[in-house]
């Protein structure tokens, strides 16, 4: 659920227009106009676009001559680019554990880790949340080693001001289809104040100019004018994503474990996530809400690493939030209907064991409320209807004019079917 079908439709006639405008070009044109912007949007001297952020990383390492026999330290918590950059160019990942708040690798586990062969940190800011790399920062400084951020998911995020891409020696960003800005065919992009790296990944995006190994990964004007077009609205979506943040924080904070928000933080929130008290909890919750999981299993965990040579923290707050998180649907053409039925069945689901919910039931359709013979009727409105109306107001629940009992009542029986069936 990225909502940008909705974002089209709502401006189908400007995404028509540049089409054609662009239909008109050669589309290897340079996509200057889009490199600028990023630049502006996060303060850097050199903005280099490119096929997808993954790609961004690679070069990005690349451009420092990291190969085999390096070391490398990220994160063992993100998404697997975050870690197979590394790899790709050869050297070694180097897995550090989280902070279990933040999500965001620890610095204790990065000096825990560090050793003589480390050249360089992978950092990704999840999520859009952003914490104080200061420190980190600092022993990159002290080590002499350099410092990746990987800002695919926080593009628009800051923290006390200091803007997400911007602090990196090298950082990158990545549009693809479900970051808050992407591009129609992906996109990524490096972003860095040193001329010579910029100079080297323009190389590499383009087959290393035939003078170095390199690789096919410019970016098309038509997908730099759709990307630079949305970047235009950047700031109003994310003030739409931080009030669909806030009204999930407010009426889930009693019920699940929520991400603390730091001061100084414009979160731009890529992603919206939550921790349940086990994974078994967890794991209904997603089926019941057909949610997502970010991430599932620590990065060294992915099949691949059995055959790729790493070296691991211990990382068990990493698998504990990787069994027990959830992402749930965030964007800025959600409806306020389609906010309030997620909170109502977290709150459904996790009330469940103290049977409020069939109490209030019993009160409009009586004690004799379980039916297994009314599974087979069809009710999809009404089932809607519940999870939308009748728990959000439980002390309102007499007072609503429910015409027709018996619908009510099969709604009701398929509704906690579906309920129990997954939270057995
Ligand atoms: C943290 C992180 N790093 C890197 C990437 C790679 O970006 P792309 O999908 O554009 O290759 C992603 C994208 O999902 C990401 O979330």
């Amino acid at each position: 659920m990225t909502g940008w079908n909705r974002e089209y439709l709502k401006h189908k006639g400007e995404y028509l227009e540049l089409f054609d405008k662009s239909m008109q070009k050669e589309q290897e044109s340079n996509v200057e106009f889009l490199e600028n912007k990023l630049k502006l949007l996060t303060g850097r001297k050199y903005a280099v676009a490119c096929s997808n952020g993954t790609d961004a990383l690679h070069f990005a390492l690349r451009s420092l001559n990291i190969k085999e026999g390096d070391e490398v330290l990220t994160t063992n918590f993100s998404w697997i680019s975050t870690a197979s950059c590394i790899s790709m160019v050869g050297a070694t990942p180097v897995f550090c554990e989280i902070d279990i708040s933040s999500y965001h690798m620890s610095l204790d586990s990065i000096k825990r880790m560090y050793s003589d062969k480390v050249k360089a940190i992978v950092y990704p800011h999840l999520f859009g949340n952003m914490s104080d790399t200061k420190e980190i920062l600092e022993f990159c400084k002290e080590k002499n080693i350099a410092f990746i951020e990987d800002a695919a998911q926080s593009l628009g995020a800051s923290l006390n001001g200091v803007r997400a891409g911007s602090i990196g020696d090298i950082s990158t960003l990545s549009f693809n289809a479900n970051k808050v800005v992407a591009g129609i065919a992906g996109g990524g992009a490096i972003l860095t104040d040193d001329k010579d790296k910029a100079e080297i990944i323009k190389k590499l995006r383009r087959h290393g100019n035939n003078e170095m190994l390199g690789y096919n990964s410019k970016m098309l004007l038509m997908n730099a004018e759709f990307i630079n077009f949305r970047l235009n609205r950047i700031k109003e979506w994310q003030s739409k994503r931080q009030e669909i943040a806030k009204q999930y924080d407010e009426q889930l904070k009693d019920y699940v474990t929520i991400q603390p928000r730091t001061n100084g933080l414009d979160h731009n929130y890529h992603k919206y996530v939550i921790r349940l008290p086990n994974k078994e909890i967890r794991d209904k919750l997603k089926n019941i809400l057909n949610a997502k999981i970010h991430y599932d299993k620590p990065l060294s965990e992915n099949v691949m690493y059995k055959n790729i040579e790493y070296r691991k923290d211990k990382t068990y707050g990493s698998k504990i939030v990787c069994d027990t998180i959830l992402t749930l649907p965030i964007h800025p053409y959600m409806t306020q209907s389609e906010i309030d039925k997620i909170i109502n069945i977290i709150v459904i689901t996790l009330e469940h064991k103290n049977n409020k919910f069939v109490n209030n039931m019993k009160k409009i359709l009586g004690n004799d409320l379980f039916d297994k013979e009314l599974l087979k009727e069809t009710t999809e409105d009404i089932y809607d209807y519940i999870v939308e109306k009748t728990y959000q107001l439980p002390e309102y629940i007499e007072d609503v004019p429910f015409k027709n009992k018996t619908k009510l009542k099969i709604a009701f029986n398929k509704f906690y079917e579906n309920l129990t069936r997954n939270t057995r």
